[in-house]
């Protein structure tokens, strides 16, 4: 047993997608949600700002008293955790290795596509993931940069984001994908545009399902699960909290009246790791 919550980040509301497969997959777990509202989005910046950014995040989160830490941002992960792991002193864990097994196993005509941010298809880093678990199976990238601020503004129902979206799904489709990896976790807040547009014969993988089953397994090994007393939720957010109430329940999918507090992150740096 272990009580200790969990710490989960993002750049922004993204990593909420996250927090609620995780709340539904393990709900007696107490979690410590950090959003780097203030500099969103991270996918646009150079890897040098991520990999800084991401060295903030985590410092913050290593001021409470926690059983790990999840980078619930796409870009995070596989950008800057390579560079990272030895720096935190609880198992730190990302989004993109469990994400490219489960669709690595999914593919039935071995041809997957991700969709990410530009940093995170410049990375290539689930295609490479992807190599290792079948290297028969080819990969197709693309950047969708604007998915992020649509959906962080909440026009995620938008007909300008349908549009947008046709035209970045339009190559993946011409590959003739079957699976479609939502590279960044807000993605699966455009879940039925982007399977409206690409059609049910593509599954797709939302990193968010991927990474609760992989801490489920591991906290079940590893006996680290809670012992079962009312699960806590709080939030901590880098910009403005007034409108999270709002946009932070649309991403989790129930109303949220928690906690959530305003962090000044730039204080948390590398040296206060
Ligand atoms: N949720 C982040 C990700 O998964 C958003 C990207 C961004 O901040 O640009 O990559």
């Amino acid at each position: 047993m272990d009580n200790r919550r969990i710490g989960l980040f993002d750049s922004g509301l993204g990593g909420l997608t996250v927090m609620k497969e995780l709340m539904q997959a393990l709900p007696e777990e107490s979690i410590v949600y950090f959003g780097d509202t203030g500099r969103v989005p991270y996918g646009s910046k150079s890897s040098e700002t991520i990999i800084r950014y991401t060295k903030s995040d985590i410092a913050f989160l290593q001021t409470f008293d926690l059983k790990m830490i999840i980078a619930a941002c796409g870009t995070a992960s596989a950008i800057a955790l390579p560079h990272l792991k030895g720096d935190c002193r609880v198992p730190l864990l990302g989004v993109t290795e469990a994400t490219a097994k489960v669709a690595a196993k999914l593919t039935r005509n071995g041809r997957i596509g991700v969709i990410g941010t530009a940093g995170t298809v410049r990375s290539d880093a689930f295609a490479k993931l992807i190599a290792k678990e079948n290297a028969e199976v080819s990969c197709r990238s693309v950047a969708c940069p604007m998915f992020v601020p649509l959906v962080e503004n909440g026009y995620a129902d938008h007909k300008a984001t349908r549009l947008i979206a046709e035209e970045y799904l339009e190559p993946l489709m011409q590959q003739g994908i079957d699976t479609l990896i939502l590279g960044c976790t807000h993605y699966p807040i455009l879940s039925h545009v982007i399977q409206g547009i690409v059609g049910d014969g593509v599954q797709l993988v939302n990193p968010g399902t991927c990474v609760a089953q992989e801490v489920k397994s591991l906290l079940t090994d590893n006996q680290l699960l809670s012992s079962g007393e009312a699960a806590s939720y709080h939030f901590y957010l880098s910009d403005d909290p007034s409108e999270f109430a709002r946009l932070g329940s649309l991403f989790l999918e129930r109303s949220i009246s928690a906690d959530v507090s305003r962090v000044d992150i730039e204080t948390y740096t590398e040296a206060t790791l």
